[in-house]
């Protein structure tokens, strides 16, 4: 089906009950549903946004479009859980009915204020000739759960020598007051992050370009999120059109890092800051969202999915998933991601212990499942993931780690897509002795690698029944393998 702008802008209510129900249908028969990742009721999911803590629960909303997989009139849909792996579907939450925000409630964050949550969020405006218009806007969310738009815009406008490319707010204390970051274009067209400052959340002041690199950083900079603690400064964000030479990548946006000793509002620069990074080695991955929860952890969620690109699941009238959430840990300026502990509460049961087999095939009962391997010496070898019993198939994570190398590729991984963007990730990894932390979960991998020091997520869309994994290998190892409980 091809969408027409019509169709993707049509207000939400001008369409039947009737279809919504009809695509609920049409995707209760997929088989890559998924089992405990958040992933759209129906339609398209995009952007966490609004990821924090408040009232006593965690919140993370979503972009989303629920009449299809395209990106169509984004609203934000609401999500909450007590234990960060269980999630309730709260329904479309904040709706794009205003006059500052008639084609789309696009991305934004939230911060809790006593007993409202303050939401921040950029609504995008189409003239009549289609010319955009971005305005930062603000929400207050009540423990109820209900939304009272702020009536005027935070930023009515970008600042002179901006383009109307401008959006994904990131609100957060600083000292005695508030900062916001912004994605931004200049009229250069260069991509730029811009902060402003606040001390009451509704009147904002420009403080200009936060300076965090002297490289060209591409045509635009997408949701930004600055995470400061009295340790570091960890800068996450998107940038679209990056020459490849600055850091190099192969998705077709890729999400990125930078890491400064510390951030000072005077200077609006990042101090002593890192060479960009890629925030992971896969293939989906965007759109990061990150933020200090009460208990001091850094906690991270990302969209597993990019823009402008087809997924097999689109026939199916639903696209994208959210990942797992991530705890984020800066140690000597270097990153670590890793699965929120809580992730333990999924394991089923013990779990079944393996080792040292040099070639073996375990056949599980479903795709969902969490497998960990950790080897005694620097060994070489190749773990399949959604093997069939013939081994013709499956996705496949070859690593040498004399070498320090590491290659994934889904070539054989059931439906072919994003083929433009190249089946194969290769990348570092430390030249030590292996281990590997890996969530599958039908159609979906999250692969943390080294304690977290690489992280490759991807999609996949095995056929039905390639459950199996194997593993070949020349070194002694440890493995576990959990079933892991459908929260979905
Ligand atoms: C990133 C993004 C954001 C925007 C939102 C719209 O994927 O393009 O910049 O706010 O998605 O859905």
């Amino acid at each position: 089906k091809v969408w027409s702008r019509e169709e993707r802008y049509q207000p939400y209510e001008k369409w039947e009950p009737e279809y919504l129900a009809s695509l609920k249908q049409k995707i209760d028969t997929s088989i890559w549903r998924l089992g405990y990742h958040i992933q759209p009721a129906t339609g398209l999911l995009n952007d966490p946004n609004g990821f924090s803590f408040f009232n006593n629960q965690w919140h993370v909303f979503y972009q989303s479009y629920p009449m299809g997989p395209v990106h169509g009139i984004k609203s934000w849909y609401h999500m909450t859980s007590d234990n960060l792996i269980d999630w309730k579907e709260e329904g479309t939450k904040v709706f794009p009915d205003s006059l500052y925000d008639s084609h789309g409630v696009y991305s934004g964050t939230a911060l809790p204020m006593s007993d409202q949550l303050f939401l921040a969020y950029t609504g995008n405006v189409r003239d009549s000739d289609w010319t955009r218009h971005s305005y930062q806007l603000g929400a207050w969310m009540d423990q109820s759960g209900s939304i009272k738009k702020i009536e005027e815009p935070l930023i009515a406008a970008p600042p002179a020598g901006y383009t109307s490319e401008f959006r994904d707010p990131q609100v957060f204390r600083y000292k005695s007051g508030y900062l916001m970051t912004i994605g931004a274009q200049d009229e250069a067209e260069k991509g730029k992050i811009l902060t402003y400052q606040s001390s009451d959340l509704l009147s904002w002041q420009c403080v200009g370009e936060l300076g965090f690199t002297d490289k060209d950083m591409g045509f635009m900079i997408e949701c930004p999120n600055l995470l400061l603690t009295d340790e570091f400064a960890l800068l996450i964000f998107c940038p679209q059109g990056l020459d490849s030479d600055v850091c190099p990548y192969q998705n077709i946006y890729p999400n990125m890092y930078v890491i400064g000793d510390s951030y000072q509002l005077e200077s609006n620069r990042l101090t002593n800051p890192s060479s960009l990074k890629n925030l992971d080695e896969g293939f989906d991955v965007y759109a990061t969202q990150a933020f200090k929860a009460p208990d001091e952890r850094l906690l991270s969620i990302s969209w597993i999915g990019l823009p402008e690109i087809d997924y097999p699941t689109d026939q199916e009238e639903w696209a994208h998933c959210l990942s797992i959430v991530k705890e984020l840990i800066v140690e000597d300026k270097k990153l670590y991601q890793r699965p929120v502990a809580e992730m333990k509460q999924l394991r089923i049961d013990e779990g079944i212990h393996f080792d040292n087999s040099k070639d073996s095939f375990h056949e599980t009962a479903t795709n969902h499942y969490e497998l960990a391997l950790s080897f005694d010496s620097l060994a070489t070898g190749t773990l399949t993931l959604y093997a069939d019993k013939e081994q013709n198939q499956g996705l496949t994570i070859h690593f040498d780690s004399q070498r320090g190398k590491m290659t994934i590729d889904r070539s054989h991984a059931g439906v072919p897509f994003g083929e433009d963007y190249g089946v194969v990730r290769s990348f570092s990894i430390e030249q030590k002795p292996l281990n590997v932390q890996i969530f599958v979960d039908s159609s979906v991998v999250e692969l943390f690698i080294n304690d977290g020091e690489k992280v490759a997520t991807m999609r996949a869309f095995p056929e039905t029944g390639h459950t199996g994994f194997h593993l070949t290998c020349d070194g002694d190892y440890q493995g576990q393998f959990w079933q892991l409980r459908k929260t979905n």
